[in-house]
């Protein structure tokens, strides 16, 4: 359990550790040597999708044995906070042409699925060679549509999660372990 004092009383949430760091090394380099081994002759362009996967593509890349480039992405869903409602758009759009290049999509958690599949349109009309994804949790259970996750870090059920990039009301993506909340 972790109790942040620089968070308010209110919004103190009892979190229960899911992930630990030695468990999320081990799958986020189980990853890495399955990408660099997929696209040992292409040109990957990694995206990552802002702000919850930023730590999992920081580990990610670093872990990767083939050149890389890196872009991201950044989409606003509309809706309460703990679930999106389908209303998406693109606050930051990735810097560099994907023509040609073979692009996988870094996300931190699948849950319904509406932002990827939106992300997901978006990158095509870009006109890469390929497409994939790679998501750190896969939230099978909870899907709305259908969305096929290429490289799955984690698979788990219902259940709202924090750390490791991802957080609840911009708190908690520091933390190094990933927790569910309460
Ligand atoms: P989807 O469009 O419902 O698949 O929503 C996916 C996005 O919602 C994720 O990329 C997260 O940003 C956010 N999200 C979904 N589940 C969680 C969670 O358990 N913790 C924090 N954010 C979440
Ligand atoms: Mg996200």
């Amino acid at each position: 359990m972790v109790s942040d004092p620089l968070i308010s009383d209110s919004m103190v949430k009892e979190l229960k550790l899911l992930f630990s760091k030695k468990e999320i090394a081990e799958t986020v380099a189980g990853l890495a040597r399955e990408i660099s081994a997929d696209y040992a002759d292409k040109r990957l362009v990694l995206v990552g999708v802002l702000k919850g996967a930023f730590v999992f593509l920081a580990d990610l890349a670093r872990h990767l044995t083939i050149p890389v480039s890196i872009e991201f992405v950044r989409i606003a869903s509309y809706g309460s906070q703990k679930e999106s409602c389908g209303k998406i758009t693109v606050n930051k759009d990735v810097e560099i042409s994907l023509e040609g290049k073979d692009v996988l999509i870094v996300e931190d958690i699948v849950d319904t699925g509406l932002s990827l599949q939106f992300l997901i349109k978006h990158l095509r009309a870009h006109h890469p060679s390929s497409l994939k994804l790679c998501a750190l949790v896969d939230k099978k259970a909870r899907r709305e549509v259908e969305i096929k996750v290429d490289y799955t870090g984690f698979a788990m059920a219902d259940g709202f999660i924090v750390g490791y990039g991802i957080d609840f009301n911009e708190q908690y993506r520091a933390l190094p372990e990933i927790f569910v909340v309460d």
